[in-house]
């Protein structure tokens, strides 16, 4: 077999492509999407957690799209940044995401989204990046497969073609 150049492959550990290297975000992309997200955070409705919550979102086009928690007297109907933020992107036609900053205030940790908001996040896609951030610009890069291994996603569902009985 003929010898290959050598080829940079990452930055997972976990089968990332040449593709996937190509979909990261530059260090300005970062930082204007964890200011998005930031400014979003700002207008967050929390005021029985008082916890307030940014996102937003990197669409392959290159718009940004933010949400911020909005939260409901009747607790259970609260309704999570990264979904505001999801929901308004598909609400204005966007559907590809390369990226979503999602910040609040944890001390020295990072926000972990809520199994809710990670099976939304799925739903657009397993390869794309995450940016847990704080208010001050610290952040940690993860994607969206690593939120949610082994997830019920589209990739590997297709509903409606065996039927039994
Ligand atoms: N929250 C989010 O908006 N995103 C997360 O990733 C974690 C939790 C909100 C929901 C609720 O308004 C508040 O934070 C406290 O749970």
């Amino acid at each position: 077999m003929a010898q290959s150049s050598p080829q940079q492959v990452g930055p997972s550990s976990c089968g990332a492509t040449i593709a996937e290297m190509e979909k990261i975000l530059t260090d300005e992309e970062v930082e204007r999407l964890i200011d998005a997200s930031l400014d979003a955070r700002r207008n967050a409705y929390c005021p029985y957690s008082k916890f307030q919550v940014g996102a937003a979102l990197l669409t392959k086009d290159g718009s940004t799209i933010t949400g911020c928690n909005v939260e409901n007297i009747s607790y259970g109907l609260t309704i999570c940044a990264e979904r505001t933020a999801v929901c308004r992107a598909v609400a204005e036609g966007q559907r590809k995401f390369r990226a979503i900053a999602i910040t609040a205030e944890m001390g020295t940790r990072f926000v972990g989204p809520c199994g809710a908001c990670r099976q939304t996040l799925v739903e657009f896609g397993l390869d794309w990046e995450v940016y847990l951030a704080t208010p001050d610009k610290r952040y940690m890069k993860t994607t969206v497969s690593r939120l949610i291994p082994d997830s019920f996603s589209p990739e590997w569902v297709t509903l409606g073609e065996r039927q039994e009985g």
